[in-house]
């Protein structure tokens, strides 16, 4: 696959609209020719988040990132760059054609490489357990009918089934042309120990593929069919396209129903996810493993806050929920615990009992208070002054997390009355504790600290932004060398290359030059700043201006006296008189 050309890239930026896009994703309100907006890269209450629809960018203030479209659904929605602009051409009706003469970057490739291993590893999967007439399969697609999982959800989810045999996917991958290296690499082989070859991961098991936010495979999941078949499940190692705590299963085929219903069902397994799914409950997705981690919250953050966690009910379930509720309260989740009868998980009991009594489940699941007090009473007893002690302090900590004062107010109280003490004692011991704002304090994704050296490099850039008529004019007097290396230079180096070219470009034409994300958000920024700020243009032209030349030349008078006092040393009199009369010619043209 080859680069797309920069000239269709602005043709698919300039027929999209950056307000549409984001739009799906927060909530939007005018404000002036803008849109503000909370931020959807950053916890925040009150909205730092521009949209400007006439020049079609994005700027947070609060977090500092900013950019074009493609900037964004590359963030949002962790695409890779020709797929953001894949995706936004497709909306806009555009074609990408490709250079083929340029190639992407090694890395890029090994991903797309991967996606197509994965999916044609999926579909030969997905088609031996459909057709296959081994007996193995036969029993496999009988378990499964036995589990209540129709044909149509076998086709929804692509599962599969891995024969008994060493090396059948890595035939079929093989006769497909692929590389045993890059089958490797995908994980879907394993190397033989001591001798040279490889064989298959997955064998005699039926296969979960895992699908990432586009439904595209980055990993599985195998389940053994007899419990005598070794670990339970055998899933993909961590691979370019795939690292552990990242997805959600299910998610890709769920994500529009969480989003129009605002709440999602966190589960833990494939089949606790599969059931409910074909029950009809359209808001579900499975951690597949153990608690949830960041990356999973903010993912499903993109869609909802309001998380119903229903996990097993053994410990190991439970122990995961109380670990997932910090992280959840840190990013500004709300969560309540909905719990099932004792042994049941959500596959058994949606198929035992129904939908609707799912349904009222999830609807009388527990506050986060009320659960957590709960798993600490049933260690620690309310009753006793050391149980009262020892919960108060637990739950204290977890109250602290919470951004809203009255929210942690009315926390407490609620606590103070389970424990049956009067609230002043808990506020007192809240207060009390190290540092109680400590626990709560947001991590703000802050950009690499800028590198520009001065304000008024950014006010220079900034007028340089406004009207490329300045880029011509400073061309004259200053060349990018003179600026620090750093953000500045990169966007310097971007106008000069520019007005090489054509004498007016937009934002746009700087922001897909553009590699590095910090130079992008500081672009953004520049221009988002209120207009007015700038001040007299000409008079902030020529001062920025005049304060680098000077800079410039005394760095040159600085490399003179060097120079000087090295031929003082070698006593090279003829080299001395030749620099003292540059070091008089300096001195005559800068004032
Ligand atoms: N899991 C895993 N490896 C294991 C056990 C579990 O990766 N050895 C993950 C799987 O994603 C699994 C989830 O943890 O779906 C929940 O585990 P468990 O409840 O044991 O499995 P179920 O999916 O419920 O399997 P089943 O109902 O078929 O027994
Ligand atoms: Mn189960």
């Amino acid at each position: 696959m080859g680069l797309i050309p920069n000239d269709v890239i602005n043709r698919v930026i300039e027929q999209s609209d950056i307000v549409e896009i984001i739009g799906n994703y927060t909530a939007l309100k005018k404000a002036g020719r803008n849109f503000k907006a909370l931020c959807p890269f950053h916890n925040e209450k009150t909205p730092s988040f521009v949209v400007n629809p006439d020049k079609q960018i994005f700027h947070c203030f609060g977090c500092g990132v900013g950019g074009n479209a493609v900037g964004f659904l590359m963030r949002q929605e962790h695409m890779e760059f020709p797929e953001a602009v894949k995706f936004l051409a497709n909306k806009a009706g555009v074609v990408v054609p490709e250079d083929e003469t340029v190639s992407l970057s090694p890395s890029r490739q090994l991903r797309e490489e991967i996606f197509k291993i994965n999916g044609l590893a999926a579909a030969f999967f997905h088609e031996t357990l459909l057709t296959s007439h081994e007996a193995d399969v036969k029993s496999a697609r009988d378990y499964l009918k036995g589990r209540g999982v129709l044909l149509e959800t076998v086709k929804n989810f692509q599962l599969g089934f891995a024969l008994n045999e060493w090396d059948a996917l890595l035939k079929f991958l093989k006769s497909k042309g692929i590389s045993e290296e890059l089958i490797s690499k995908a994980g879907l082989i394993v190397a033989r120990e001591g001798k040279s070859g490889f064989y298959d991961r997955f064998r005699n098991r039926t296969v979960f593929p895992i699908g990432d936010i586009q439904n595209r495979f980055v990993a599985f999941g195998a389940r053994a069919i007899q419990d005598s078949d070794g670990a339970k499940y055998i899933n993909s190692p961590e691979t370019a396209v795939y690292t552990k705590g990242q997805h959600m299963f299910g998610l890709g085929l769920t994500r529009a129903a969480v989003g129009k219903m605002d709440q999602i069902i966190v589960v833990e397994g494939y089949m606790d996810m599969i059931m409910p799914f074909i029950h009809g409950v359209g808001n579900i997705a499975a951690s597949l493993g153990t608690a949830l981690t960041v990356e999973q919250i903010r993912l499903i953050r993109r869609y909802t806050s309001n998380v119903v966690m229903l996990f097993d009910t053994d410990v190991a379930g439970q122990s995961a929920i109380v670990r997932s509720l910090d992280l959840l309260i840190d990013e500004g989740m709300n969560v309540r615990v909905a719990t099932l009868a004792k042994d049941e998980d959500p596959d058994s009991f949606i198929r035992r009992q129904g939908a609707e009594a799912f349904r009222v489940r999830v609807e009388n699941a527990s506050s986060l208070l009320d659960f957590k007090f709960n798993w600490l009473a049933a260690q620690y007893d309310p009753v006793t002054v050391e149980g009262k002690s020892k919960i108060s302090q637990e739950l204290l900590a977890t109250i602290a997390r919470f951004k809203s004062e009255v929210a942690k107010y009315e926390l407490t109280k609620s606590l103070a009355l389970k424990l049956n003490i009067p609230e002043g004692v808990l506020l007192k011991q809240a207060g009390q504790a190290k540092d109680p704002q400590a626990a709560f304090k947001m991590p703000v994704v802050k950009i690499k600290a800028s590198a520009w050296a001065s304000a008024g490099e950014e006010l220079l850039l900034a007028l340089f932004l406004k009207d490329p008529a300045w880029v011509k004019a400073a061309r004259e007097k200053i060349s990018p060398e003179d600026f620090p290396d750093g953000e500045v230079r990169q966007v310097v180096d971007v106008m000069w290359s520019l007005a090489d070219g054509a004498s007016e470009w937009s934002v746009n034409d700087i922001l897909v030059l553009l590699k590095d994300e910090s130079a992008q958000s500081l672009v953004t920024r520049l221009i988002s700043v209120e207009e007015g700020k700038l001040g007299d243009a000409a008079q902030v032209f020529l001062d920025c201006i005049g304060k680098i030349q000077k800079e410039k030349q005394k760095k040159a008078r600085g490399r003179l006296m060097q120079a000087i006092r090295e031929a003082e040393a070698l006593q090279d009199t003829e080299k001395l008189d030749q620099l003292k009369e540059q070091f008089n010619q300096l001195l005559k043209t800068s004032c």
